[in-house]
């Protein structure tokens, strides 16, 4: 190959590749949709990114048994808690996967075992089952009780509102446990 061929073929390259780079931040430009800064459909207590909750530096208060405050609960106001979840679970018999897993019969079952819903190895792999002390603590506030998981809500604060919710969902199931 005489270096004319070369330098020949070498421009072409050069070329090629140009023209490449070219459409590409044509495309760029062209395409650069900018994302809005908020979402437009909020709802109440989900956290967008669970990877970026700030880090509390308060003392946690350990979180004392929600069997007394079971024993009082109350179902109605369990089903007004789970408003708060309900976009993303279903509890009913016969519920479908949406963003979380169905809920039907949580209570006492395997964490993280519902057929086709694809979890977190975070909660995959927890190893345990859903007992009313298991659910207190992660609903207290999900991220920190398990950390990994991608449940992206912020948890409920008030002991009486996880007490409701609980005995809530332990109503929606074929064999409910008694609370009392
Ligand atoms: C923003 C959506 C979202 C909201 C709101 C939400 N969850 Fe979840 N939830 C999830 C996702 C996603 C998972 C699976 C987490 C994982 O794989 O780490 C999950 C998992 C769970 C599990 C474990 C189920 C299993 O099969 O092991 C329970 C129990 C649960 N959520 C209860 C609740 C309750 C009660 C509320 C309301 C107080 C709630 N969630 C609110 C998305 C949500």
């Amino acid at each position: 190959m005489d270096s004319f061929e070369f330098n020949k073929i070498a421009a072409a390259v050069l070329i090629t590749a140009l023209l490449f780079i070219g459409i590409k931040e044509l495309g760029n430009f062209v395409y650069k949709v900018d994302k809005p800064k908020k979402s437009a459909y909020k709802v109440e207590g989900i956290v967008e990114n669970t990877s970026k909750v700030k880090k509390e530096t308060k003392i946690e208060v350990q979180l004392t048994s929600i069997k007394p405050l079971l024993a009082s609960a109350s179902i109605e106001a369990g089903g007004k808690v789970f408003k708060k979840c309900a976009a993303c679970h279903s509890v009913n018999k016969g519920g479908v996967n949406k963003i979380g897993p169905a809920l039907w019969g949580v209570v006492n079952r395997k964490i993280g075992a519902v057929e086709g819903f694809k979890y977190s190895t975070a909660m995959a792999t927890y190893g345990k089952n859903w007992s009313f002390e298991e659910l207190n603590g992660f609903l207290h506030k999900p991220m920190k009780y398990m950390k990994g998981t991608k449940m992206g809500f912020i948890g409920l604060k008030k002991d009486k509102d996880r007490a409701n919710v609980i005995a809530y969902m332990n109503s929606k199931s074929d064999a409910p446990v008694p609370l009392k």
